[in-house]
């Protein structure tokens, strides 16, 4: 970046950030997303990329969703029946995906409520609930899980080994997980972004069945299977 009044405004403006969201292990990943999502609520450069604008996202948005439901579609996901669980549901988006495709048992999960109210009122025949899925487990089986842009944001590798704990324990039999990465490790490194290798996530799912990534908005999506196991069987 060129040195100049901008770069250095831009400089402190980052300083101050990592500041003011600065924990041990990580940041402070409730806070930091409270306020992002109060700022911008519906406007997706909340969720989406904020150098763009509301209307570019829209349309990432668009493409990534074909991406999404082509994944679906080759790991036969039967929208009527699945049970889906969306880990850091951020605006809904994919809870009015879902609803589109046929969906009927649906929740949402987010380290911040600040959205629930408006959320539930569009959906209110869907569940919404605040946990911090670095933290706690979840309740429920579920056919279809996902996470889609929220890997990159649990930035302490203890925390991130201790998510996909938790998705593993709440995935059906043959049950999907679904997740978004940059899947190189150098691809960006913040305060509340961190990339991993394909590695980084077969070494926690060492049992599960990967898919092919396939390039979603600017990372790569991919699925993970839980196989049927024998005390699934008894
Ligand atoms: C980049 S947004 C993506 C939102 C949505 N999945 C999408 O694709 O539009 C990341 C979301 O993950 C949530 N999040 C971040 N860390 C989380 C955590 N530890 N537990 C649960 N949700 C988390 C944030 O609040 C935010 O809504």
């Amino acid at each position: 970046m060129p040195f100049n009044i901008k770069s250095c405004v831009e400089y402190a403006r980052k300083g101050l950030r990592s500041t003011l969201y600065w924990a041990p292990g990580g940041y402070r990943a409730e806070r930091f997303w409270k306020r992002r999502h109060l700022r911008y609520k519906f406007d997706m450069r909340g969720v989406g990329n904020c150098g763009l604008t509301h209307a570019e996202n829209v349309d990432d948005y668009r493409r990534a969703t074909e991406v999404f439901l082509e994944h679906c579609q080759l790991h036969n996901v039967d929208f009527k029946r699945a049970r889906m669980l969306d880990i850091g549901c951020g605006t809904g988006h994919y809870a009015d995906v879902f609803r589109q495709a046929g969906g009927i048992r649906y929740v949402g999960i987010d380290i911040t409520d600040a959205l629930f109210a408006d959320l539930r009122q569009r959906h209110p025949d869907f569940a919404f609930r605040k946990l911090d899925v670095t933290q706690d487990p979840v309740d429920g089986i579920y056919d279809l899980v996902i996470m889609i842009d929220v890997t990159q944001h649990i930035t302490d590798e203890k925390r991130f080994a201790k998510t996909l704990q938790h998705v593993k324990a709440c995935m059906a039999p043959q049950g999907l997980f679904i997740v978004t990465s940059w899947l190189d490790e150098s691809a960006r490194r913040s305060f509340y972004e961190v990339s991993r290798s394909m590695d980084a996530y077969r070494r926690e799912f060492p049992e599960g069945q990967f898919s092919q990534p396939v390039r979603y908005r600017d990372k790569y999506l991919f699925a993970i299977q839980r196989p049927e196991t024998p005390h699934d069987r008894a």
